[in-house]
Formats: C-alpha cells, structure tokens, sequence
C-alpha cells in the first residue's frame, strides 16, 4: 500500500493526541509537514517523525502539498485554512467545530466539491464502542420510538485555561463551554436521535470563570421533529472533569453512556454494558479517545474515494443547534429551525 502524505496544522494541546496516533499508522502515511505559527512547536512535532519539515505559515507547505491534512488550530481559523488547503490540492480533516458560522461551513462545503477533494469534521466520540452499538440497535427500532434524552457534562477548566490569545472569546472561541466542550454530547444525541433538530430554549451563564467573555454554563431544552425532548446541561468550572453521562430513552428500553462505557436496558432484558476499547491513546485523554479510529477511518476513506465522516453538512447541523442555543440565550426565545444567518 502507498502511503498517504500528511500534514498538520497547529501544533497545540490537542496534537499530542495526533502524534500518538500518526505513530499508530506509521506503515499508511509520512507526516511529511508540521506548521505552527510557533515555529518551535512546529519543529518540536516534526521531530517525531523522520523527513517531516516544519513551518510557521501555510505557504511553504501549500507550495508542495501533501495529500491530506489535519486541521487543529483556533476555531475562527478552520474555515479560511481548510479552504487553503483544499485549493492547493489537499482532503482536509478539520477539528470541530467545523466553523463558527453556517455560511462558512457551506461554503467550506462548496469548495470541497469544487476542488473535487474530501472534506470532513472529528466527532471522535461517534466511535466509542457503546455509541456505534447505541446507534445501530436505535436504527434497527430495537429501542422503539425515542420519546427523550438528557445530557450533562461537568468538567473544569481553571482559568489558566483561558489564558491564550483565543479562548474565552466570542469572535475567536465563538463561545465557552457549549461549542469547545459540550458540542460532543449535542453532536452524539442529534446523531443517535437521527430526527433533525426542531426548536432550541438555552440559557447561558457566565458565574465562575470571570475572566473570560464567552459562557461557563448552560442548559437548554432541545426539541426534534420525532416529537422527542433533549434536556441539555453543561458547565465548565466543576472540581475535574467529571465522566458525561447522557441518555437516550425510548418506548422499550434505554442506552445509557457514562464516560466511555454505555449500559444498554431493554425492556424485559438483564441490561448490559458495553466497555471502551482499551486502545486508549498516549498524551492528554480528552473525552474519549477514538481520534485514532475516526483518523484511520478519514485515510480508508480517501484511498477509497468516499466521503470521510463525519461529513461537513452533519458538524454543521450540530453546529447550528449549538448556533440556536445561543441565539435563543441572547433573545430570550425558543428559535427554530432552520436558523437564518
Ligand atoms: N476533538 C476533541 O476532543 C478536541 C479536544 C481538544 C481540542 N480540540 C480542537 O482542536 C483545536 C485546537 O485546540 P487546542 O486545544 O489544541 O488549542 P491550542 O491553543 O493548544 O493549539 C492551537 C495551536 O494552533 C496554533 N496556531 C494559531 N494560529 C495559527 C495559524 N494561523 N497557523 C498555524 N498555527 C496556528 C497555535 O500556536 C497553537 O499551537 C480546536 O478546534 C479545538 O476545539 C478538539
């Protein structure tokens, strides 16, 4: 097998977690570029693996591009580098979330297709061992109708956190701790739900982290179409990152994720629970650690010219949800769907 050349963008907290899984797939691809606006985290990347250059800007690297990159910078930053990177001839797997506004996602969408290259968002949570089982017995009615779900993460972040030239802020972050941190339990329950979101209630708060502009709570009523309610709560400024939980409940049974491990109650069946895979990765562990799995799955896919999930239009649906939940904090009102920009 050819190996695929590759790229990174943004050398940050959350590429350590690359690292330990490009080294995983050694034998299917050459990181052959690390670039950082610093230079020295661009290099200290490069260093892990042999013929890999480094550089402080894009240009060098759209000069002689590899066949795929990885996008992991600021949020406010993913549209205009996956558009670079499509032109200069590259697929593009970027962090969530996908963008900061739905226009810039359909139009990231738009140039995918225009440059005839793939592009697609982490979700890597859709590929916990539970939530692939959650989501085929719901696709198989083995749940019955969906009547509700709920969420909560409560984790923490001090205010070290904040303390770099882009998180906390609305134009930068493009909000706190619903679109960083809890756009995975919102991405995992629109996708196990599978009915398109209809109507958001949210409320956000600022109490604990005072230094930042962007929010720390929020909790939110989230209707869909099948008639099904989500109770939504998250909160950045609790003791440790305590394990999500979030629930689906159906007519005849419910499936149940804490962490990564999901407990599966069917109707007039012993309830069962379906563990991580132990394949967990090096570096920071972030909830979960299936970056490794979504990764390998974006490589099989272009070898195999598919689209890669998770496709742009599916983060822009939860984005707008995220989207919605803010506007309807701001305004004081239940917003439906679709949003206009
Ligand atoms: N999927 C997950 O669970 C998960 C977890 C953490 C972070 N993330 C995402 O990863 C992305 C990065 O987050 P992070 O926590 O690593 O942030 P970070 O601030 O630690 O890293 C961002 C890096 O981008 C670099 N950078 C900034 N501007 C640049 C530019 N113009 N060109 C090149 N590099 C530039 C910075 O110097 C920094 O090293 C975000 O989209 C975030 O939401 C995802």
């Amino acid at each position: 097998m050819e190996k695929l050349r590759v790229g990174v963008v943004g050398c940050g907290r959350i590429s350590n977690t690359y690292r330990a899984a490009l080294k995983q797939l050694e034998d299917e691809v050459d990181v052959v570029w690390a670039v950082d606006k610093v230079l020295a985290r661009a290099q200290a990347f490069a260093a892990s693996f042999p013929g890999c250059r480094a550089a402080d800007t894009l240009e060098p690297m759209l000069a002689d591009p590899p066949q795929a990159v990885h996008i992991l910078t600021p949020h406010h930053l993913h549209k205009q580098q996956a558009i670079a990177c499509l032109r200069a001839g590259a697929h593009v797997l970027t962090e969530k979330p996908v963008a900061l506004h739905l226009s810039d996602a359909r139009e990231m969408a738009q140039e995918a297709r225009r440059c005839g290259r793939w592009l697609a968002v982490v979700s890597q949570n859709r590929y916990i061992p539970g939530i692939v089982h959650a989501r085929k017995l719901i696709q198989e009615g083995r749940l019955g109708a969906l009547r509700g779900a709920w969420s909560q993460l409560t984790w923490w972040r001090p205010p070290s956190y904040y303390e770099c030239d882009w998180k906390g802020s609305w134009e930068t972050e493009g909000g706190g701790v619903v679109i960083d941190q809890a756009i995975h339990s919102i991405d995992l329950v629109r996708w196990l739900m599978d009915s398109p979101v209809k109507a958001v209630q949210g409320h956000i708060a600022r109490r604990i982290l005072t230094n930042i502009e962007v929010e720390d709570e929020a909790d939110a009523a989230i209707e869909f179409e099948n008639g099904a309610v989500y109770a939504f709560f998250a909160c950045n400024y609790y003791t440790h990152n305590s394990p999500i939980r979030l629930e689906i409940d159906g007519e005849k049974g419910s499936v149940l994720l804490e962490g990564e491990t999901v407990t599966v109650s069917l109707k007039g069946e012993k309830p069962y629970r379906i563990l991580p895979c132990d394949d967990v990765l090096e570096g920071e562990s972030y909830w979960g650690n299936n970056h490794l799995a979504q990764i390998r799955e974006f490589y099989q896919s272009i070898r195999e010219d598919r689209q890669p999930p998770v496709p742009t239009e599916e983060a822009a649906a939860t984005l707008e949800t995220v989207l919605a939940l803010y506007r309807s904090a701001r305004l004081g009102a239940r917003q439906t769907l679709p949003l206009r920009d």
